[in-house]
């Protein structure tokens, strides 16, 4: 057996030396290491036969001509397949990487407006969304701004004709919706905004959440409480909030809220004009005339208002000190997030 064995395996290596195709490969393992039949496998089987005494030499013997016989098996596989490849097509190198194919993200500021978004929502605010192309009644009128009052002044309008004009805020939704509906209301209205303005801190487009509640012995402290709470889920951790008394014909009393500045957390830099502070929204409680012009009684109902710059959250967030960078479409700064 031992003889057998040696003069398999030199035929074997003898049968290999001569085969230059994978199709003949299949042939070789079938002769000498198929289950059936093969050369190999069958003088494992006689084992049994062979004196007690010789068997675990043989045994031994046998196992290695067949894991040799193997493994120059698989080396020559290896050997043809990589030749074959390289006659198929001589210009492709297969063993390069595959083709990056670059796929599409949302843009930071819809994502952040998506979390503003599904904040509100945790916090029971309905979403709605309205024209972009707004007339001059819901913009200005229906929020106690009637036509030659100094406050359009603080507006920048974009006018498409004397009467239709591009939105500056997401206030008039409020009108929108208070005159469809009874109170209770608790809504959200996201949305693209326009203002003729352009510097660090503004872009003649850009985004706002208007959000407002209207019911029975609504109170500021009502809206300090829901602000508070929005902006430390957004940041995720208890920033300083400072309600900063202000001006707006649709609310009163009015006030802006500034958070620390994110960005030189509250030591002053250029995108919060050395203050400390950032302004993220106006705000206030609903002005009477407002509520009235909609129909509602001011004495049985009140109501709070706000209305929040995406972009300077997404600043804030992010820590990016200039707005426009979100606005030039440069894939390097936008793949960032
Ligand atoms: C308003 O637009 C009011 N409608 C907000 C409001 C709603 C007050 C409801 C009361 C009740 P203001 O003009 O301050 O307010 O704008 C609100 C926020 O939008 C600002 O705090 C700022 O974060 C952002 N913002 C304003 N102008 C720009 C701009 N040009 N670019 C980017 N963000 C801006």
């Amino acid at each position: 057996m031992e003889q057998e064995l040696n003069r398999l395996q030199q035929e074997a290596e003898e049968d290999l030396g001569q085969i230059n195709e994978i199709a003949q490969l299949e042939a070789f393992r079938v002769k000498y290491l198929g289950r059936k039949g093969g050369a190999l496998t069958s003088i494992m089987r006689q084992l049994g036969t062979v004196d007690p005494h010789d068997r675990p030499r043989l045994g031994q013997l046998a196992n290695d001509v067949k894991q040799e016989v193997e493994s120059w098996f698989e080396e020559k596989k290896e050997q043809l397949t990589a030749t074959q490849i390289r006659h198929t097509d001589s210009t492709t190198d297969f063993s390069l990487p595959g083709r990056y194919l670059p796929y599409g993200k949302l843009h930071p500021v819809t994502q952040v407006m998506e979390e503003i978004c599904s904040i509100f929502e945790g916090l029971g605010f309905a979403v709605a969304e309205g024209p972009d192309v707004e007339t001059d009644y819901y913009n200005f009128e229906a929020l106690n701004i009637p036509k030659h009052h100094p406050a359009r002044d603080m507006h920048d309008t974009f006018y498409v004709t004397d009467s239709i004009l591009l939105r500056t805020h997401t206030s008039p939704m409020q009108a929108r919706i208070m005159e469809q509906q009874d109170p209770p209301l608790r809504y959200i209205a996201p949305g693209k905004v326009y203002r003729c303005d352009s510097d660090i801190t503004h872009t003649p487009m850009f985004h706002q959440v208007e959000g407002f509640l209207v019911d029975r012995d609504v109170s500021f402290a009502d809206l300090k409480g829901v602000l508070t709470s929005f902006t430390h889920k957004m940041f995720e951790r208890e920033l300083a909030l400072r309600f900063r008394p202000s001006f707006f014909p649709f609310t009163e009393p009015s006030a802006e809220v500034d958070i620390a500045c994110v960005i030189c957390n509250g030591s002053g830099c250029r995108v919060c004009k050395r203050t400390g502070w950032l302004e993220i929204l106006g705000s206030g409680l609903i002005d009477p005339e407002v509520l009235k012009m909609v129909g509602y009684d001011p004495d049985i109902y009140s109501g709070f208002a706000f209305g929040l710059g995406v972009e300077r959250i997404a600043m804030l967030k992010y820590g990016i000190d200039d707005i426009r960078l979100y606005y030039e479409n440069d894939l390097r700064f936008l793949s960032q997030f």
